[in-house]
């Protein structure tokens, strides 16, 4: 089985932190625990500041984050789970990046295209150098891979861009090239009101998620007033052909019950979506009720929570400093 050396990922903190981001990423880092020999896990707070819907109630929404990956399954004790405004090589390096960065490349970022909707003058510039930001992110630590879902393959890219950029620049070999891990059945979960849109925390609409604060009963109602159709399902997940919402539905069951989407297919084959959402509720139930139990304990320890946010940022900040005051040298600063 192949080793990796260095993991890290994030998430930005919200209240509403959705089965999304479990199933296309936090579920993946718990597996990837036994596989990896380092692993840092940071929740975004600068990166929430470029979204305001993300920025207020930041210190709460962080020790929710916080909270999801250990109810996940993440160790602290073998991770590094730290906010990251607490270690501020990455705001440094952040700066130092975005002088090698050319416009061109930030043009072509579909994220802030969506984000910034169709009044470009308005969005800030934040929002418009969030990925060199990003990327900041991993290679202050040289991390060898970033698990994240589909939607962030992009911004791993120009990670790894903005690396070999800056090596040939200073004709170093400093930064190592990271690599995007996008693994599993649910690399892109999408809403459950509109299987063409992602499941995201922005959706106006809470039935479009399910969110891991969700109780059984909203778990329950969210999936029975899911958008399905009313042919049956066939043998083969190939088969739903264009039918987007049932291939969600049959994707996220097929990712919490551990099979391939072809079995879970041929499991509910010719039936229609009524006895599958009974059994997907259940499944939902039965995976996330623990996860919510775990973080409401969590969260009412809110000084545990802290000092595992600070110890991270230790062993975070260890990491971070020599590297930066390599760079630093070898950009020619003082
Ligand atoms: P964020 O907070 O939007 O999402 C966190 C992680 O969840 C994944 N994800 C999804 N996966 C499958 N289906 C979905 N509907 C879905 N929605 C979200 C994301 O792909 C991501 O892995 N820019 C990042 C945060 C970030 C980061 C980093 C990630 C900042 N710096 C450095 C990795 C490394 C973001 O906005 O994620």
């Amino acid at each position: 089985m192949q080793t990796i050396q260095r993991i890290l990922s994030g998430v930005r903190p919200t209240g509403d932190i959705h089965l999304g981001n479990y199933l296309g990423a936090i579920r993946n880092w718990v597996k990837l625990q036994e596989i990896s020999r380092e692993r840092l896990f940071c929740i975004v707070d600068m990166h929430a500041l470029t979204t305001s819907d993300d920025a207020h109630n930041l210190a709460n929404n962080t020790r929710t984050v916080a909270a999801a990956y250990i109810a996940c399954g993440i160790n602290p004790d073998t991770s590094a789970i730290f906010a990251q405004s607490q270690v501020p090589a990455h705001l440094e390096l952040a700066w130092i990046l975005s002088c090698i960065t050319p416009l061109g490349w930030l043009n072509r970022m579909t994220q802030f295209k969506d984000k910034a909707g169709s009044d470009r003058e308005k969005a800030f510039l934040g929002l418009y150098s969030y990925p060199v930001l990003m990327a900041a992110d991993i290679l202050i630590y040289n991390a060898t891979h970033v698990p994240v879902g589909d939607d962030q393959k992009q911004h791993v890219e120009l990670a790894r861009d903005i690396a070999g950029a800056f090596n040939r620049h200073y004709q170093t070999e400093t930064f190592i090239l990271p690599e995007p891990h996008i693994i599993g059945t649910a690399t892109r979960v999408m809403s459950l009101r509109d299987g063409s849109k992602k499941m995201s925390k922005s959706d106006l609409s809470d039935y479009s998620r399910i969110n891991l604060m969700d109780d059984p009963d909203a778990i329950v109602l969210k999936i029975k007033k899911s958008k399905t159709d009313s042919d049956p399902i066939p043998e083969k997940f190939e088969d739903l052909g264009s039918r987007v919402e049932a291939k969600n539905l049959i994707t996220i069951y097929a990712t919490l019950t551990d099979q391939s989407c072809d079995a879970a297919c041929a499991q509910f084959s010719g039936q229609t979506f009524s006895t599958l959402k009974n059994q997907l509720a259940d499944a939902l139930v039965n995976v996330l009720s623990p996860i919510r139990e775990k973080m409401h304990f969590l969260l009412n320890e809110k000084s545990e929570l802290d000092k595992i946010l600070k110890v991270g940022a230790e062993k975070a900040n260890d990491l971070a400093v020599p590297h930066l005051k390599e760079i630093r040298k070898i950009i020619g600063i003082l």
